[in-house]
């Protein structure tokens, strides 16, 4: 093992260095969220208290899949006037994109962005939503399976539906970067690298490319349809959107400590990854909507699109893309809301022992868009 990971002197500590008997106690201004050389395995004293309050908050919305009673969707399934055809299509994309997204997601945490967080709180909350990626997918899976849909066709939409390549290839290619052998950061190029694969992923794919899919499989339990599957969605969705906060919060705070980061050509850089996003995510919904459903139409989510991309925008201080945007789906603030609405399906409300039913762990002024 080269002495050069085991003792960095150019960038942030691993969690790999020596122990040094007798080093200096950490002391709070040590702390940086990237390249800090202080020991990373002392979480305590707390410098970054909004990452272990989303941790807490997080477990304390402990769910599982399995609590979620799917008999109903089964039989409206089975039953061949139960769903149109189109119908039947929505969901079974809208599972397909989701059944791979968050196994790609999961890959980014694990492969690209924990090792380049030097800051213990930070990973805490890292390791937490590791875990609720893999729920997430325990969930896409389960509902698969409740339905018995052909989990082969679902799992390999990402490499036969165009939409779905497009988003998940897209996305890829940011993980692959910082994957890259020998990648560190410490220069301002590669922080830049770093901060790029932060907004793709936290921004981006969990705050943009999710939200087409997450409004037309709500829309089923809006009536009535299919309210097990659209459960598990609101306690995902639940979900994500604390991912959201935690990613705006931990690139806002990595602006803070290294503002040369956030050059003119940089936010350019971003603000037309957000521009091409919107496009992608249009094209799926095309895709997935090649006519109106349930209320829904694909020109419906382009207004959507704008408007999220304004407010994703906005929390990381750009200008907003598309002025004027309104949100055509007033309603997902009340499912995203559950304090307010917490028999939004009037489906059975599953008490969890740990504390996590149904409100919202996280401060009260989270984004919740
Ligand atoms: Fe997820
Ligand atoms: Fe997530």
């Amino acid at each position: 093992m080269s002495s050069q990971i085991i003792n960095p002197t150019e960038h942030g500590a691993l969690g790999l260095e020596q122990i040094k008997m007798g080093a200096r106690r950490i002391q709070v201004d040590d702390k940086k969220i990237i390249n800090c050389r202080a020991d990373l395995n002392q979480l305590f004293p707390l410098k970054y208290d909004w990452a272990w309050q989303k941790y807490l908050a997080a477990c304390a919305n402990h769910w599982m899949p399995q609590e979620i009673n799917m008999s109903a969707d089964l039989a409206t399934w089975k039953d061949p006037n139960g769903l149109t055809p189109d119908e039947r299509m929505i969901l079974k994309r809208a599972l397909g994109f989701f059944s791979t997204a968050d196994s790609l997601v999961a890959n980014n945490l694990v492969l690209a962005i924990y090792r380049h967080i030097t800051n213990p709180e930070c990973r805490q909350y890292l390791l937490r939503q590791a875990f609720e990626e893999a729920l997430h997918t325990h969930s896409y899976t389960y509902i698969i399976e409740s339905l018995g849909l052909d989990e082969s066709e679902l799992f390999n939409m990402y490499r036969e539906i165009p939409s779905i390549h497009d988003k998940a290839a897209w996305s890829l290619q940011f993980t692959q970067d910082l994957a890259q052998d020998g990648f560190h950061t410490g220069t301002p190029e590669n922080d830049q690298r770093f901060l790029r694969d932060l907004i793709a992923f936290y921004v981006i794919f969990e705050g943009l490319f999710f939200y087409v899919g997450f409004v037309q499989v709500l829309s089923f339990g809006r009536r009535n349809k299919m309210t097990g599957t659209a459960e598990q969605i609101q306690y995902i969705l639940r979900d994500e959107s604390m991912h959201l906060n935690f990613g705006i919060d931990l690139i806002n705070q990595i602006k803070i400590e290294n503002p040369h980061l956030w050059t003119a050509s940089f936010k350019s850089e971003i603000t037309q990854m957000i521009q091409q996003a919107v496009h992608l995510e249009m094209q799926y919904a095309h895709d997935t909507m090649p006519r109106g459903v349930l209320g829904l139409n694909a020109n419906m989510f382009e207004e959507y699109m704008h408007c999220i991309a304004n407010r994703r925008c906005a929390q990381i201080g750009l200008a907003e893309l598309f002025p004027g945007a309104k949100n055509p789906f007033p309603w997902m603030s009340e499912v995203i809301d559950l304090k307010k609405e917490k028999n939004f399906f009037e489906t059975r409300v599953t008490e969890y022992q740990t504390g996590g039913a149904l409100s919202w762990g996280g401060e009260e002024d989270d984004e919740k868009l």
